[in-house]
């Protein structure tokens, strides 16, 4: 028998999968609660189907090597979740056409369930590589205890397998090249002129009172402190024990290496997909930032149904449940191009692509 659209789809299940809580009530059925219901079933399945990319990606990185076809598959596979990000932000003013008034029609119905309990959304998390403690708890509950038996286990599972998080930090870690030359030794030379020519704009500024010019030149010894970290492996221990760092000293190293050095063939692949990362994780971000925004909008000042501080919660949690704040730290070390050491010549060859034909090849007719 041929295939079927309704049947390949499954339709008949997906479409009879709409059940409103106010369908039952005094009140009768709350016309808003149809959209209320889809855009949750369809985040869900977009978050499937982020998941079946995220676990591709990282089956990928599993391996002892990432090869350019592999990295190739891996920017393909993250290019998608971006968009598909961008659809889940948008998907939030479809929402928005309901009004507060709206939601009140049911929102009591749906007490004490939240999305919250989303677990797809934790899984997501977790293999991006967001951990416990960047988590705001609220009611002096992990978040794992608002989820059902089965559930809450996966969740808990998915926390101790290796995120992508992880994976990119091992394979920064692997990056060749790092020690081929005195890259550092140049580099810090050239940092320690900019931030000479920085100090002294904060010092001269005539803008400033006394008090604002000690602040900012304070603050300018941090970051000075911070660059000392890129050499200085102790350092940069301290930066992680105070948790501004992730990755380790290395992979941060090789992150830093590969953004400024991304215009050799090579190294091109490996920064789109730390600039993928980014998009990633930026995605998220947003998409955090909007549904705080729509909440206050839709409720104000309430509680959440699932018992948080509700707009004040989800902000505090768009702040802290980053997976690569590495690579948004990364920004402040960038050098621009007319500052860095041009590579040792052999160092260039080796990061460039040749193209050999068979023609070129010995011992070839
Ligand atoms: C009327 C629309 C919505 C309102 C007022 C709302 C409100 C809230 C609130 C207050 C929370 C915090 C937990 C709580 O106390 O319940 C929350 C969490 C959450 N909501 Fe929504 N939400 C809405 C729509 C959505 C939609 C469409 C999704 C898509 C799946 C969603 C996904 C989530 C997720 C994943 C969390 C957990 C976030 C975290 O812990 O970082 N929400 N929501």
């Amino acid at each position: 028998m041929s295939v079927y659209y309704h049947d390949y789809l499954h339709l008949d299940r997906l479409l009879d999968c709409q059940h409103l809580a106010s369908a039952g009530s005094p009140a009768g059925v709350a016309h808003d609660e149809m959209l209320f219901v889809i855009v949750h079933q369809t985040y869900e399945l977009w978050f499937k189907q982020i998941l079946w990319e995220l676990d591709d990606v990282l089956a990928r990185f599993a391996g002892e090597a990432l090869d350019e076809s592999e990295i190739a598959r891996v920017i393909d596979r993250l290019a998608r979740v971006v968009e598909i990000q961008r659809v889940l932000v948008d998907q939030i003013d479809v929402l928005e056409t309901m009004t507060p008034m709206d939601f009140l029609d049911f929102r009591d119905l749906l007490v004490p369930a939240s999305g919250f309990q989303s677990m797809q959304f934790r899984l997501i998390e977790n293999r991006l590589g967001v951990r416990a403690e960047d988590r705001v708890t609220f009611g002096g509950a992990r978040y794992t205890e608002r989820l059902r038996g089965g559930q809450r286990e996966q969740v808990l599972a998915s926390e101790h397998a290796p995120s992508l998080h992880d994976r990119a930090e091992a394979w920064l870690e692997r990056t060749p090249f790092l020690d081929a030359f005195d890259f550092w030794g140049a580099y810090q030379r050239a940092v320690k002129e900019l931030l000479a020519h920085d100090r002294q704009i904060v010092a001269d500024n005539p803008n400033l009172t006394d008090d604002e010019r000690t602040a900012q030149l304070a603050a300018f010894e941090q970051t000075f402190r911070q660059y000392e970290a890129l050499v200085d492996p102790e350092a940069h221990a301290a930066l992680v024990q105070e948790g501004s760092r992730r990755w380790s000293h290395r992979a941060f190293q090789a992150a830093l290496f590969i953004s400024l050095y991304r215009h050799e063939p090579a190294l091109h692949q490996p920064y789109r997909l730390l600039a993928l990362l980014i998009d990633v994780d930026e995605g998220f971000t947003t998409w955090r930032y909007r549904h705080a925004l729509m909440t206050q909008r839709m409720i104000g000042r309430r509680v959440g149904t699932g018992g948080s501080a509700g707009g004040a919660y989800l902000t505090r949690q768009a702040e802290r449940g980053r997976a690569f704040p590495d690579l948004f730290a990364l920004p402040t070390f960038m050098l621009p191009a007319r500052a860095l050491d041009p590579l040792p010549s052999e160092l260039a060859e080796q990061l460039r692509f040749h193209y050999q034909s068979h023609l070129d090849q010995p011992g070839r007719p």
